[in-house]
């Protein structure tokens, strides 16, 4: 009978068959699949495994932080954690579209974990948190751990890595059951899944340091009131947008003229279809408030009730 502890046992062995007393370098994303990864790989190889992680700034409030606590707080794995939200902010400055944002933050952040990579001597292994489903859908069906492999995502020609892959046999599912079994906090292994652009479309149109701040900020209080609500496990994803419109309000005797905030929150199987959730009307209300009160230059708060299709998920 199949048990994840028996998969954790075997995989160990099987990492530590192939690495010997080599190197192994990971990308954390902060991410599910990346940091179960690195504590499997952790368990396997201890100080062998060199993990970066590439701080874009556009992650959620408080992230970044939990996953150092965490995965180097907690579980002891050799963390380098590059700031580089400038860097993003740099590149990010004066574009709108969206696909050309996915395609910058994508090779911005591959340039940024270059750069770091090459700084390490001696690494023989690239880690990677790929799972079966990235599998398929990239059309190599070989599950194994490990399969040879160069110049991978836009590495430079000259780092030549063998890729290490042990959750290629694994869906998201059981993912989180070996997150679980690992005794990784249960926030981190259950969280909703996030794009890898982040809040660089969730901030629409062009991305600026005080946007991110009102994005962060509000979604921050979505979640909260969210889980306070007992709704975090029942609804597949739930995050507030930033148009970048603005509209009139009030505020005491003044006129205001500020942003509005959007709230996205679907129920879904597999997020290729979606419904907007039916949030009660009490905790919307208790949401809108808090956002309008505590969230500087918010003065109006619109709730998204089309499904997918017509509209998609992300408002970008
Ligand atoms: P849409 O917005 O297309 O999203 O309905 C479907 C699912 O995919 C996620 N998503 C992305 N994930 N990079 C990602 O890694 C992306 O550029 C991206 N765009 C959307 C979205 O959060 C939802 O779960």
């Amino acid at each position: 009978n199949w048990s994840m502890k028996d998969f954790i046992d075997e995989q160990i062995q099987k990492i530590r068959a192939i690495v010997g007393d080599r190197q192994v370098l990971l990308g954390l994303s902060g991410g599910v699949d990346s940091s179960v990864t690195g504590v499997l790989l952790h368990k396997a190889i201890g100080s062998q495994l060199t993990s970066i992680f590439v701080d874009h700034g556009l992650l959620r409030k408080g992230e970044a932080d939990e996953v150092m606590a965490s995965l180097e707080g907690k579980f002891g794995l050799n963390i380098i954690k590059v700031d580089a939200q400038q860097r993003f902010l740099d590149k990010l400055k004066g574009v709108s579209d969206p696909e050309q944002k996915r395609k910058i933050i994508g090779n911005e952040f591959i340039e940024v974990f270059n750069d770091e990579a090459q700084k390490l001597d001696g690494i023989d292994f690239l880690a990677q948190g790929t799972l079966y489903t990235d599998v398929i859908e990239s059309g190599t069906n070989t599950a194994q751990t490990i399969k040879s492999h160069h110049n991978v995502g836009g590495l430079p020609e000259e780092m030549h890595f063998t890729l290490i892959e042990p959750l290629r046999t694994l869906f998201k599912d059981e993912v989180r059951e070996l997150g679980e079994q690992m005794e990784m906090p249960h926030d981190l292994v259950w969280r909703q899944p996030f794009p890898g652009p982040g809040l660089g479309i969730r901030v629409l149109g062009e991305v600026s340091a005080d946007k991110l701040q009102i994005e962060r900020d509000s979604d921050y209080i979505l979640r909260e009131e969210i889980k306070k609500a007992g709704l975090d496990e029942s609804i597949w994803q739930y995050f507030t947008v930033l148009p970048g419109m603005r509209s009139v309000g009030v505020m005491g005797d003044g006129r205001t003229y500020d942003y509005t905030v959007g709230i996205r929150a679907v129920t879904s199987i597999d997020g290729m279809t979606a419904d907007f959730a039916q949030i009660p009307w009490d905790v919307l209300a208790q949401i809108s408030t808090r956002i309008t009160n505590e969230v500087a230059h918010v003065n109006r708060v619109v709730y998204d009730i089309t499904s997918k299709p017509p509209a998609t998920i992300e408002w970008e």
